[in-house]
């Protein structure tokens, strides 16, 4: 049995780190039962575009305001993945939350990754920098990465990979965020796109 790869596409916003993470993995064959096929960017001067052209690997920008509504914004988004005929959608630092529409209809196969342990510093309003801000702020001494399937609940999807980081004195958001991103996010993130394309290669060869 000939097993094809599973499609992967990456939704971006900002600098795409975790986008290089999952192109370098792909690689050095630590993704081998997925295949980048698409990014999506909703920003028009993401730097994630780059690394996309920089890889050759498609890209289109799909804007919101652009397009009016919530509505016609997953739509165009929803159209990109199905002409590319996606397996799995992977939200990597995409700052923009998925309706309930768009969860059901790729429901099990939006993955997101978030730099925090979840339940902790999760849900609306956390984000980026103001997650690492909050979690010093409230103290903890150990924070980390979560990547979890996307449903209606923002950061409310199951669980599916997790990293604890250790944080120290002296930390800003920023050496946080960094450790955690070194340390965790580019780690696991790229181990459940393989884990999942792996489940997904498996099914469509089958
Ligand atoms: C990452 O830390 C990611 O976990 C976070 O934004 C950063 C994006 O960086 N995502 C969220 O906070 C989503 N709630 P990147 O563009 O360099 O990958």
């Amino acid at each position: 049995m000939t097993e094809r790869k599973a499609r992967v596409a990456v939704l971006v916003s900002g600098g795409g780190t975790n986008l290089q993470a999952l192109l370098d993995a792909q690689a050095a064959g630590v993704i081998r039962h997925g295949e980048i096929a698409l990014v999506i960017a909703n920003k028009q001067d993401a730097y994630a575009l780059r690394r996309a052209e920089a890889a050759n690997v498609p890209a289109r920008v799909v804007l919101r305001k652009a397009l009016g509504s919530q509505q016609a914004f997953e739509e165009a988004i929803a159209r990109a993945l199905d002409d590319e005929g996606i397996d799995l959608i992977v939200l990597a630092g995409f700052m923009a939350i998925l309706s309930q529409w768009f969860t059901d209809r790729y429901s099990g196969r939006v993955i997101n990754v978030h730099p925090s342990l979840i339940p902790s510093f999760c849900g609306e309003g956390y984000y980026g920098l103001r997650v690492h801000q909050a979690a010093l702020a409230r103290g903890v001494k150990v924070t980390g990465a979560t990547v979890h399937f996307v449903n209606e609940v923002p950061d409310g999807g199951p669980i599916i990979l997790q990293k604890a980081v250790r944080v120290y004195p002296g930390d800003t958001p920023e050496k946080l965020q960094l450790r955690v991103m070194k340390q965790a996010e580019w780690k696991i993130l790229p181990a459940a796109v393989e884990m999942l394309s792996k489940q997904m290669a498996a099914q469509k060869g089958a």
